[in-house]
């Protein structure tokens, strides 16, 4: 997609389509007013109204888009309703996009075009087939903007976002027959040259630093697990000590000897939702050459059942010297977190951790579709992470850790297990995690509600890998660590 900022006194090409977003209850001049009083459009919130040539019009074809009232209108509404524009208008035959936006701030432009990257992602490596008038005809965007170049600058690092989010993207859509963790690592690796230091680690070396619980995930797979750790350090200082991003990278979780039913078992290629979204950041802070350090940690695994793998009632002794008795194969993301985040804190003694990880299908039970789990030791980071997940539209949830529900990870024989049983499924997760995080502040995201959508209901995410934590994480970095 290719997108630039014109002045409004710059005709549209031709082959474009029109955008124009208007409020509830603004007034429109001669045809238009007659169409909008033909139909029930009044401007509300993603209401759109398609007139295909406009009589008295030099365009092929223009969209209404609904803003809802002025006084509510903001980034996010400007995002969403030109995503909402691409979203109409992209199987239409025309080629351009221009957008008409009802109020012009620099930044609301810059937002409008982030809204349409965003929702022309499409992950269409596999089809080989696709007809090319089944292919989306829009392939460029103009935003109309009263200072088109102070437009483009407030662009350029939303630009560097939607390629992150892409890129995440990307890595949760590939297949797990395609996206195993050495692969994984490689495509890491090739941030490089965005200026990150990439160290991979194997098994050997996770051997000599004892991972025993990442590693027993990984022993019943063909496919070698890694630990990958990702620097960017764009401070001032570069030995100025960093904050530190974990993410649970389950390649394919087919629950191991605890076996998962074949019903949507195909989902868990998308389990490895929390690596891809501390990959994503760390690629947008390169891009955007952000003042700070960050370190990011992806504990790479596949989860399968063979002759090699852990059964249940094995004990693992962890990086951190508990052991952990192995109650549920299929509860393989806290074993993953548990050495990773043990190995950031003893190595980098980083401000605060943030781990992110599709971890439990309880959070769906608990949240719903639209909402991630936030859990976390600290008030003030609890806080920062729920103003970056407002402004940019990932929505999260605070939930309890409460300190009595440790009782149900009690083992028999071992320092805990690796289950909890059904009630607070999610909370019994974060408090085993919180088990190997030491006197830091430490924030864990549960997205196994909001990796993947089928549908989608946000205007600016497609059917499929949402790209979750990206922009979030971004913002929170942004606002409050970049200095
Ligand atoms: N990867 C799954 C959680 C998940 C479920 C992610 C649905 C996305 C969608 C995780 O490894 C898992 O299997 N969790 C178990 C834990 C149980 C065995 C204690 C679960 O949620 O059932
Ligand atoms: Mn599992
Ligand atoms: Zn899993």
């Amino acid at each position: 997609m290719e997108i630039e900022f014109v002045a409004a006194s710059a005709a549209p090409p031709p082959r474009s389509a029109v955008a124009r977003i208007v409020f509830e209850g603004q007034a429109q001049d001669g045809g238009i007013a007659q169409a909008v009083a033909a139909s029930r459009f009044t401007g509300g919130k993603g209401q759109t109204l398609d007139l295909i040539a406009p009589a008295g019009m030099d365009v092929a074809r223009l969209l209404l888009v609904g803003a809802g009232k002025a006084e509510a209108f903001d980034a996010l509404g400007a995002e969403h309703a030109a995503a909402s524009a691409y979203n109409t208008l992209k199987n239409s035959g025309l080629e351009t996009l221009r957008v008409e936006l009802p109020a012009g701030s620099v930044e609301l432009a810059g937002r409008a075009a982030l809204g349409v990257r965003l929702a022309s992602y499409r992950f269409d490596k596999y089809r080989t087939k696709e007809p090319a008038d089944k292919k989306p005809s829009i392939t460029s965007a103009q935003v109309v903007a009263d200072e088109p170049e102070a437009a483009l600058a407030a662009f350029t690092p939303l630009a560097a976002l939607a390629d992150a989010v892409s890129f995440t993207r990307d890595l949760v859509s590939e297949p797990a027959n395609i996206l195993y963790p050495v692969e994984f690592a490689r495509r890491v690796k090739a941030l490089e040259s965005l200026g990150l230091e990439v160290e991979i680690l194997g098994e050997a070396e996770m051997i000599k630093l004892g991972m025993g619980s990442l590693l027993g995930v990984g022993q019943g797979s063909v496919r070698e697990s890694q630990l990958v750790v990702v620097r960017w350090n764009g401070a001032a200082d570069r030995n100025a000590q960093p904050i530190a991003f974990v993410g649970k990278g389950v390649c394919f979780d087919s629950g191991g000897i605890s076996i998962k039913p074949a019903d949507g078992m195909e989902d868990m290629k998308w389990d490895m939702g929390g690596a891809g979204a501390v990959a994503g950041l760390m690629h947008v802070l390169a891009a955007r050459k952000a003042k700070v350090n960050v370190v990011g940690i992806l504990g790479l695994v596949e989860n399968m059942p063979d002759a090699n793998a852990q059964r249940p009632g094995d004990v693992v002794t962890s990086m951190s010297g508990q052991t952990i008795e192995v109650i549920n194969t299929d509860a393989e993301g806290r074993l993953v977190l548990a050495d990773a985040i043990w190995y950031c804190q003893d190595r980098f003694k980083p401000k605060f951790i943030v781990d992110l990880a599709t971890l439990t299908g309880a959070i769906i039970i608990s949240l719903g579709n639209d909402y991630a789990g936030l859990f976390s030791n600290n008030d003030e980071l609890a806080a920062n992470l729920l103003a970056a997940s407002n402004a940019e539209g990932e929505p999260l949830w605070r939930m309890p850790l409460p300190e009595q529900y440790n009782k149900q990870i009690d083992s028999v024989i071992a320092d805990v297990k690796n289950t909890g049983g059904r009630p607070g499924g999610s909370i019994t997760a974060a408090l085993f995690i919180q088990k190997f995080v030491n006197n830091l502040p430490w924030a864990h995201l549960d997205i196994a509600s909001t990796a993947w959508k089928k549908p989608s209901t946000t205007p600016t995410i497609p059917d499929g890998a949402t790209g979750y934590g990206v922009r979030l994480l971004n913002r929170l970095v942004q606002e409050k660590y970049e200095g």
